[in-house]
């Protein structure tokens, strides 16, 4: 008998394949996020369990699944979600799916940059309308986004790759980060370390790539958005809580910052009222990683972590976050 899995949400099909040829399979069957309870008794009695970044698993998820639970897959490579200590307690292997989406997250953070530098959507709004009259010296003019300096906060696979596309824009970088870089890695992209005040006092873009901690919640808060220049704009394709959002919308309407581009947001999916209404905001339905090739590539790896676990009995599995549970 193949071993039972619960899989909140439906993958593409590549990665669905890849499970179904090995587990018995119970999928969400909506095309919306699971409520609470229908999670609690999807994940009872599996031997698996692969859940979304909005699925919280805890002590009450484990406990509803039950002592045959063998593994827990995440389907991204943030695990926020994820009450590790509580896997790790019940020697219960967790695993996310790093390295796949560095380049199409790092993408993403560009596009983010680009677009609202040079106000690409509410252009595209205007030109759709019907509005466009002829060209025009200070139609939609932006800001320049080469030879400007790119600050991350946050220097990881991520940050790095977005290093990489700053340095194609001719763009100085400098990086804020608990632990300073191989030098050897800061010199191949040309980054510079630096203190988080120096970050956010000399960069026109501040983009954040930090996972969500105790320590990086609210790592952008009033204090930080007053350093920044006026002119200066703040990207986030990490995760919403990293920011505080609702200084950082008060920081926008008193013009102490230009403008933001988000992907992500503290209380997701609500998005705050303040920044619907801003055109300097750009607003993404967190879709960093949001490539079919990279999510494709995600539920492969969370399948492969499965796989490991509850067929080849191989331990730890490829990406495991708790490898202490076999010392
Ligand atoms: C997406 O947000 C991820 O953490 O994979
Ligand atoms: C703009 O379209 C230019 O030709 O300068």
């Amino acid at each position: 008998m193949k071993p039972k899995i619960f899989v909140t949400r439906r993958l593409p099909e590549g990665a669905m394949r890849a499970l179904e040829d090995n587990f018995a399979v119970e999928c969400n069957p909506h095309d919306r996020v699971l409520t609470r309870q229908e999670l609690l008794a999807g994940v009872a009695g599996k031997d698996g369990v692969l859940p979304l970044l909005t699925d919280r698993v805890d002590d009450e998820l484990l406990d509803a699944a039950g002592p045959q639970l063998k593994i827990v897959a995440n389907y991204a490579v943030g695990f926020n979600n994820i009450d590790v200590a509580a896997c790790t307690r019940r020697k219960i292997p967790a695993t996310n799916t790093p390295g796949v989406l560095t380049d199409t997250t790092a993408d993403l953070a560009m596009a983010l940059l680009l677009a609202v530098a040079r106000r690409v959507v509410p252009a595209d709004a205007y030109a759709r309308a019907g509005k466009y009259q002829g060209w025009a010296p200070l139609l939609f003019v932006g800001a320049d986004v080469h030879h400007k300096t790119l600050g991350l906060l946050g220097f990881g696979r991520i940050g790095y790759a977005m290093a990489k596309r700053a340095a194609g824009f001719d763009m100085k970088v400098i990086y804020h980060d608990v632990v300073r870089a191989d030098p050897k890695l800061e010199q191949q992209v040309g980054a510079r370390f630096v203190d988080k005040e120096t970050l956010l006092r000399e960069s026109d873009f501040v983009s954040v790539h930090v996972p969500l901690t105790p320590e990086t919640k609210h790592i952008m808060a009033a204090p930080d958005f007053a350093l920044m220049k006026p002119t200066a704009y703040v990207i986030n394709t990490a995760r919403g809580e990293v920011i505080h959002e609702e200084a950082l919308v008060a920081a926008l309407q008193a013009g102490q910052i230009a403008g933001a581009g988000l992907d992500v947001f503290e209380f997701e999916p609500q998005i705050h009222p303040g920044l619907l209404t801003m055109e300097k905001v750009v607003i993404l339905p967190h879709i960093a990683s949001g490539s079919i090739e990279t999510r494709t590539k995600m539920g492969l790896i969370a399948a492969d972590n499965l796989i490991a676990v509850l067929i080849k009995g191989q331990t730890p599995p490829p990406t495991c976050l708790n490898p202490e549970i076999y010392a």
